[in-house]
């Protein structure tokens, strides 16, 4: 994991502590939902769950999503102006959810 992988959760592990991490977390994830599902399960078998998985992982597919390092035009769009804060309160957000 490079360092900079690790700075990113470390900032989003001190966001979880503050109180507006979920009301935060909750209006980021609203644009998500009606593809990976409000419960981060997603009804449409060609959009993945989200719920569960590791938030490393999730960051992971978020930041090449942005950097057009793993390519799909609706996701490449949906990290569009998403910042480095929003993508890691989203992977814990999601890693959370059972
Ligand atoms: C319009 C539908 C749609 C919306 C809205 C959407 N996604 Fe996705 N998402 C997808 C699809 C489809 C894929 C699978 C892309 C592929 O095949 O590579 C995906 C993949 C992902 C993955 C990778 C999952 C994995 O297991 O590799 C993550 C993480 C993700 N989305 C997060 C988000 C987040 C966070 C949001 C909200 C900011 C969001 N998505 C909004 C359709 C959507």
């Amino acid at each position: 994991m490079s360092n900079i992988k690790q700075v990113g959760l470390a900032v989003g592990l001190l966001v979880i502590g503050q109180s507006g991490f979920a009301a935060n977390a909750q209006q980021l994830a609203g644009r998500c939902a009606s593809c990976h599902g409000a419960n981060g399960v997603s009804s449409n078998p060609a959009n993945p769950n989200l719920a569960g998985q590791k938030a490393p992982y999730l960051l992971k597919q978020m930041r090449e999503f942005q950097s057009g390092k793993r390519v799909d035009s609706v996701m490449g769009a949906m990290m569009k102006g998403l910042s480095e804060a929003d993508m890691d309160t989203l992977a814990i957000y999601y890693s959370k959810m059972k």
